[in-house]
């Protein structure tokens, strides 16, 4: 495939476009277009590369009349119209292992930060108040933590949380219960996870099967106190339902990276993250050196994989939309 010119729309790695040049394809740094600066600007390139601020709409797909791939440098294409890429061919491409580890270890963060009270601790101490009562927790040995969504960060999670004395259940539509034993978590359908669990940690993507996944009737199979953790997308997990189960006690605590609507305005939203009892993070999942690195790494890799211009990069594993893949093959 020919790509001779990439528009890079947002801030990625310098080492995305430090190896689209090695390979001789033209880059332009052009940050925070506006949608009508963008529908000019597509015009003149064969690919974008963005993260999540950018939005590539059918509007934006269909005025970019060269455009044959859009790559998203991050997990996920949420802020990509991925069927108006598919109805125009153009192949959508992301790179959800490279910040895998990232948000796996931010959900082990909100775990331990929980069960301590770190953060309404901290902020106590910094108010100048000495609460050694009020922040007193719990151990983390010997409680079960509950993963829905076995996947890449899911099992990462597991294993990690073993190492603290947890034990680890969960439940996902493609993995097997021996494939669960590998990983030393029991495999269990979601109505017999909610009753055992002391900690429910979400990884699954947000689709219409994991939308209001843990919501009121949810909450309330739970153990009380129940600690809930979503670092995967805002959706899967039902705010109002969390915030009642909060008031009313059912819901020991949240750590929330992700939230229905980001930067978050909804007065729910916005009273869930003020609790005492929620930790809340800007969508910080995968917002480390390293994954931003190996992120745009990969987007790159794809990139030129796709031209077919090097033995080193062939793989375009984070293809989206195989369909139009096969069709300009
Ligand atoms: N907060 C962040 O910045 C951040 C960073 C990276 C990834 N993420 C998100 O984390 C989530 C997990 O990422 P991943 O790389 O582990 O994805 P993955 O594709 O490796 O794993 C997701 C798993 O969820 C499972 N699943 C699908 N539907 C399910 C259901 N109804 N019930 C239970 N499991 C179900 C899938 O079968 C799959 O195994 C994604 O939503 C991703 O976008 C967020």
């Amino acid at each position: 495939m020919d790509i001779k010119k990439v528009l890079v729309a947002d801030a990625v790695d310098n080492a995305c476009i430090e190896l689209l040049k090695k390979y001789s394809i033209e880059v332009d740094c052009k940050y925070k277009l506006s949608k009508e600066q963008l529908v000019q600007e597509i015009k003149n390139y064969d690919a974008i590369v963005v993260r999540s601020d950018t939005k590539v709409t059918a509007e934006v797909i269909q005025a970019g009349k060269r455009m044959k791939v859009i790559g998203r440098a991050g997990a996920g294409v949420d802020n990509i119209d991925v069927n108006a890429a598919t109805a125009n061919n153009v192949i959508v491409l992301n790179t959800p292992g490279g910040n895998a580890i990232s948000a796996c270890e931010l959900t082990c963060s909100l775990i331990t930060n929980l069960a301590r009270n770190v953060t309404p601790a901290s902020a106590s101490l910094k108010a100048g108040r000495w609460d050694r009562k009020l922040y007193s927790g719990h151990e983390l040995s010997g409680k079960t933590l509950a993963i829905i969504g076995l996947g890449r960060i899911g099992r990462e999670v597991a294993l990690r949380m073993q190492a603290w004395g947890m034990t680890t259940i969960g439940f996902d539509p493609i993995v097997s219960a021996e494939e669960a034993k590998q990983f030393n978590t029991e495999f269990l359908p979601l109505e017999q996870i909610w009753p055992r669990a002391d900690y429910i940690t979400v990884h699954t993507p947000l689709i219409p099967a994991t939308r209001n996944l843990i919501n009121q009737k949810v909450l309330n199979s739970c153990k009380k106190g129940i600690r809930i953790i979503n670092v995967a997308r805002g959706g899967i997990i039902n705010e109002s339902d969390l915030l009642a189960a909060i008031k009313s006690g059912q819901c020991g605590g949240a750590g929330i990276d992700v939230f229905e609507q980001e930067p978050p305005t909804d007065p729910v939203t916005l009273e869930l993250i003020a609790q005492d009892k929620v930790v809340a993070t800007p969508h910080l999942g995968a917002s480390t050196g390293e994954a931003q690195i190996r992120v745009a790494v990969e987007v790159s890799e794809q990139i030129i994989a796709l031209t077919g211009k090097s033995k080193d990069y062939t793989s375009t594993a984070g293809v989206i939309n195989r369909s139009v893949l096969d069709k300009r093959a």
